[in-house]
Order: structure tokens, then sequence, then C-alpha cells
């Protein structure tokens, strides 16, 4: 994505239609001086070193094959870094590799699908502007005209060393004569090329560095994409971990709208690792920090940020806001959104996402585990043989099948529990304040009280509406059947705990699971105390319903998939607090993203100024919640930037985009 930033407002345009951009922007090759590319191929042009793959290949059936591998990347990378002679480094990894043709053309296999991510990206670019390209590289051309064909870039284009076959077809050595085999090959090399214009050089290895260092080239740009070479990062003219970055930096055409490594993500919380991978995978600049950063952490760090991932402990207040000129999206790797104010983020055209569902699947686990244990009293006998108590009976030991289990809340939690509960054989009753499809042979009942009447275990999954507070108080602890048992892993003020504790004193209750509690410790080194503690038929808990390791990755995978999504194709499904619209996939077409304070006309403005222009619409949605309004119009024609000017204008708009 091409993406300008104008303060608040920002727009960016994937160029698919890379010649339609390209002509309507001025910063085309066509209109510059003579310029020159030369990248090089292992590792830059391909995520490999060509060399090391083909050694893979021809060694697949050898016993040592491992060890033999590991030494041509030591050699390669010796000669790479200039620590031992490049022609030895050839030489010495030619005959490791006991290679022939047939190795070679299954390299070639191998090595199409291994061209780096964003150099297949901008494909376009490197063909239309082939002729300036020079691949100059010290692998071998047997194996890089093939890659590089496919771009359009001539063999005459292609500067690399040259195999030597025995009459069976089996690599026995090398040009020894070519200049490129040889220390300092490249910079000799271009010294007798005389190319004439600005020469920029792309590459990952120091051999490449020196090119610029004997004054060959204008700029080097260490290419980080794919392996990242200390011993030339500070050398480097630039840092570029991707194509993208070279022509962004260059204000050249590119594919998509916008280097991803200029998104800047901050982890804050130890958010689980794997939220850090796949925004990594994305491209985007990812930071990570365990703890949580206080107010004035955040407010210095938070300003060249595009995307805040979060979970309970941060606080992302108006005031941070004010300094968020860059944030797009806040990542809440929980449930709650309580810590995050929504109607700022709103009001900043900053969409807020979290996990609803991730930990659905846990909670109910936990809840179907401890109706078991406390069915056949598994805890209190537990608990007595640690004390060298056996005592075994029968006597108030049940199973769970056919018993009534009836469900407080059938949301998420409520609704999966009824699913896996039914399996396990028990009889599901639910109520709702809702009107909820009953799901497989689950009754529904008109009342709690009915519910709580009807029940053998009641379980509570409300959500925490203020009007909830001691939802199940002493009526409901007294409408229950002597020997019910209760579990709540819901929120703690759901329960009024005096009530509670006397339904478990008076025998009324059989026993109860508390995962939440009114009152619960801020941290680990915090004391708990309540009055369920002295209670042996008490299963408690520390809010740990959805503390798995599945349900973290869950979260982490939902959260960012819905961030990267939103990022790349405008779609704010899943938002807390953005209308959320789910977008059809975009072909050969502009997306405009307009978000906007919620007052009416807006899509009408937009509509008569994209149609005195005559600029055709293809899709449009539009959904809005109370403060905000989100737009979204495709368009079928070549943008020009009077029109976006021209759009970012209209009045109440907070945040102005362009995809694709
Ligand atoms: P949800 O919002 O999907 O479902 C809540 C349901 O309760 C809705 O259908 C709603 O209509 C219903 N409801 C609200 N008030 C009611 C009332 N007075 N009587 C009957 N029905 C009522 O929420 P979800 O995801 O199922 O979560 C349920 C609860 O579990 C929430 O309070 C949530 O905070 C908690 N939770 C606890 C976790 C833990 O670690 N213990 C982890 C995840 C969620």
């Amino acid at each position: 994505m091409y993406f300008l930033d104008f303060n608040l407002q920002s727009y960016y345009i994937n160029a698919n239609f890379l010649s339609s951009i390209m002509a309507s922007n001025n910063y085309t090759w066509e209109t510059m001086d003579k310029q020159i590319l030369v990248i090089d191929f292992d590792s830059t042009f391909v995520q490999v070193e060509a060399l090391v793959e083909l050694a893979s290949i021809s060694l697949k059936d050898t016993s040592n094959k491992k060890e033999i591998l590991q030494e041509i990347e030591t050699i390669t990378n010796q000669g790479v870094e200039e620590k031992i002679l490049f022609s030895e480094s050839l030489r010495r990894r030619i005959e490791l590799l006991s290679a022939n043709k047939t190795h070679l053309d299954l390299l070639i296999k191998r090595l199409k699908r291994k061209i780096s991510v964003s150099i297949t990206r901008n494909k376009e670019f490197i063909k239309e502007h082939s002729e300036n390209i020079y691949i100059i590289s010290g692998g071998f051309k047997e194996f890089i005209v093939p890659i590089v064909r496919q771009f359009n870039i001539k063999q005459e284009n292609v500067f690399a060393n040259t195999f030597k076959f025995d009459e069976s077809g089996n690599i026995i050595g090398f040009d020894e004569k070519n200049i490129l085999a040889h220390d300092n090959g490249k910079v000799a090399l271009l010294k007798t090329m005389n190319l004439e214009g600005d020469i920029y050089v792309i590459g990952d290895g120091y051999t490449d560095f020196q090119i610029k260092k004997a004054g060959l080239a204008n700029k080097f740009y260490a290419f980080t994409e794919n392996i990242e070479r200390e011993s030339i990062l500070d050398k480097a003219d630039f840092v570029t971990p991707s194509f993208d970055e070279f022509l962004y930096l260059n204000k050249l055409p590119m594919a998509i709208s916008y280097p991803k490594n200029r998104i800047n993500v901050l982890l804050l919380e130890n958010v689980d690792p794997n939220a850090f991978k796949v925004f990594n995978e994305e491209g985007y600049n990812v930071q990570i920090q365990k703890s949580e950063l206080n107010e004035d952490e955040l407010l210095e760090r938070i300003k060249d940020i595009s995307i805040l991932g979060i979970r309970s402990k941060t606080q992302v207040t108006d005031k941070i806001l004010q300094n968020a000129h860059r944030l797009m999206a806040v990542g809440a790797f929980c449930i709650g959104t309580d810590q995050i104010n929504l109607g700022a983020c709103s009001n900043k055209g900053i969409a807020v996402f979290n996990a609803p569902y991730s930990n659905t699947r846990s909670v109910v686990e936990m809840v179907l585990g401890e109706i078991i244990i406390l069915m056949r009293n598994i805890y209190q006998q537990s608990n007595q043989m640690k004390q060298g108590i056996w005592e075994k009976s029968v006597a108030g030991n049940f199973e769970i099948r056919g018993k009534k289990l009836g469900i407080v809340g059938y949301g998420n939690i409520g609704s999966q529990l009824s699913v896996l509960a039914e399996a396990l054989g028990l009889d599901v009753y639910y109520y709702d304040i809702v009107e909820k499809l009953a799901l497989g042979n689950a009754t529904l009942c008109k009342s709690l009280d009915e519910l709580l009447r009807k029940s053998d275990i009641v379980s509570v999954h409300v959500d925490g509406r203020t009007e909830n507070k001691n939802l199940i108080s002493d009526k409901q602890f007294r409408l229950m059947k002597t020997g019910a048992i209760f579990l709540n892993a819901s929120r703690g003020f759901i329960v009024d705990m005096k009530p509670f504790a006397k339904a478990l004193e008076s025998g009324k209750l059989k026993g109860a699971a508390v995962d939440v509690f009114p009152e619960e410790p801020k941290n680990n080194s915090t004391d708990f105390n309540s009055e369920l503690q002295r209670f042996p038929n008490v299963i408690m808990t520390p809010h740990i319903g959805g503390s798995t390791i599945e349900a973290q990755k869950n979260i982490a995978d939902f959260v960012s998939d819905k961030i990267i999504s939103y990022v790349n194709t405008g779609s704010s499904f899943y938002s807390v607090n953005f209308p959320n619209l789910q977008l059809p996939e975009l072909k050969k077409a502009h997306r405009l993203i307009h978000i906007h304070q919620n007052k009416p006309g807006l899509l009408a403005q937009i509509n008569s100024l994209l149609a005195n222009r005559n600029i055709n619409i293809v899709g449009q949605y539009l959904k809005t919640n109370e403060e905000i309004g989100y737009v979204i119009t495709d368009i079928a024609r070549e943008y020009d930037e009077g029109v976006i000017k021209e759009l970012r204008k209209i009045p109440n708009t907070i945040k102005f985009r362009i995809l694709y």
C-alpha cells in the first residue's frame, strides 16, 4: 500500500494498476535521468543462497548431508563477508556439492518458488524497467538467467559465473577466468562496464557494498528481507527490509501503497508471541514489551505507532490518543475493552478490535470438568486423602448423565456449554433475556425462576452489564433445588456473596465452583480473601476460565488477523467501535475509505463529487453507529489527485484513505 500521511488524514493506494498510477505520478523512471539498478541474486533477488539449495538437492541421499550443508553455508558466509578468498570459497563449495545438470533443473524449479516476496510483489515495476536492471552476482548464470527471465531481465544484463561440466553433465568446476570468480569481482566488473547514469546497488552482502565503497555506485541499499548481515548494516546508505522500501525511498511506483516495514506495531503486556509472528510475517515493524506502559511512557511511544496491541492493564486514554498521530487500530488481546476510551478512538477514526470468542471453549471445558468433579465429590475426597483420610463411600456421588443443567445466559459461552453438556448426557435448560435459538435438544425456560427451580446444576454465563449486579441473590438461592450445584465463571458482582455463603452453610447447595469474584487482586503478589474459602465443597479458581495456551494463541491470531484485514482491505468486521462491514475482495478497482462523524448527507456528497468527475462507482457500502459513519466506495477507473483532495475536504471527515 502506498500510504501518504497527512496528519490525521491518510491515504494509501495499492497499485494493482501500476501503469495507471505511474501515469499520474511524476516520479517515474521515464521522467528521471537514467537510473541503473544493480541487484544481487542470492538472498536478495531470491530468498536463499542458491548453492546451499543445490547442495540440499544433490546431497539428498548422502548420509552426512547435514554436516556438508552446514560446511557449505559456513564457506558461503565466509566468502560473502570476505573472510576467505572468493574463488577459494567457490572452489570448496563446488567440490562439496557433487551436483549435476539434473540437480540444476530441480534447483531452478525450487528457486522459482523462492523469489523474494517483495521482488515478486513488484514484478510489474521490474519488468517495466528491466532494461535498466542488472543482476550482478557471484552465483551462476545457469540458474540465475531462468529465474530473472520471468521478470524480462535479459541474459545480457546478468553478470555471474558459469559452471564447467564433464561429459556426463556433472559439475566439475567453474570458469576461473570470469572476473566474478575472484575477490572484489563485482568492483572489477563494474569498472569494465562503464555504465552511464546513477547507479543504485541493492544486496545483502559485503561484496555489494564494495561497489559503493569503490565509488562506482551512488547509493548502496542493504537488503534485509531474507538475511541481516551485521557487517553491512552501518555501512549502507539505507537499510531496506523490502524492495517496496527501496521504491518508497526513491519515490518510485510500488505494487503496494506503503512499505509494510513502515507500519509500526507496538505490542505491550506480554501479548502472546503468535501476535508478533503474524504481524512480523506480514512485514510490519513490530516492537514488543513485556509489561504495560504508564501514561507518560505511552504518550511518548505512541507518536509513531500505527497499531497498538494491549491486554487489560494499559489505559488507552483520550490524552494518549491526542499524541497518536499515526494510530490506525488498537488490538485488545483479551475480551474486555473497558481499558480503552472507545468514544475517543471513534472520534479519531481509530478502529478497536478484541477477541470476544477466542477463549469460549476453554471456559466451557473448565465448567464441564468442575460439574463432574462436584457431582462425584472428587475435590473433597482428594483433599481428605491428602490429610490421610481414606473414606471410600458411594454416598452423594452421582453421574452427570440425565441431570438437568440450567444455563443462565445463552451467549457464546452458554450456548457452547449447552452443546458439549448435551453430548455428555446432561439435560440442558437455558434462560436468556434475549430470545435465543435452542441448540440441540436444549429447553428454553421462560424465566430465571423457572430455570432455577428445574435445574440440578446452575451455571451462570451472563455478561457484565450493571443491571446484572446481584442477579443471583437470596431469593434465587432459595428457588434452587436442595443439593443443587452452582457455578459462576462470568463476573464476580453477579452473585451476592452473603446469601451465597449462607446457601453453602445451610447445605442448600451440594457444592459450587467459582472462578470470578467481586474483588479480585490486581496481581499475583496481592493476597486474596473471600468468605468462600472456608467451604471444602467449593472449588475456587483465580479467574482462569479462559486462560489456556490455546485461548491465548486463538486471541493472538484472531485480533491480529482482524487488524491486518482492516489495514489491507478496510474490513471492520468484529471491530468494537466501528460499524461492522465485511467487504468483498476488490479486483480492478480502487477502494475509497471514508470515516466520518455520523452526520447526514455525506454519502450524497461523495457520490456527487465522483459523478461530477465521471468516476464510475462499482460498489458502495455504508454503515453507521451512533458516533461514526463508515463508507466504502469502490471505483472503476484511474484515480486522480484532484478528486482525492476534494474527498478529503468533505466536512465531518475524520479519516480518509485509498486502497488498491
Ligand atoms: P455473551 O455476551 O456472548 O453472552 C452473554 C449472554 O447473557 C447474552 O446472550 C445476554 O443476552 C445474556 N444475558 C445478559 N444478562 C442476562 C440476564 N440477566 N439473564 C439472562 N441472560 C442474560 O458473553 P460470553 O462471551 O458468553 O461471556 C459470558 C460471561 O463470561 C461474561 O460475563 C464474560 O465476562 C465471562 N467470561 C469469563 C471468563 C473467565 O475467564 N472466567 C472468560 C471469558 C468470559
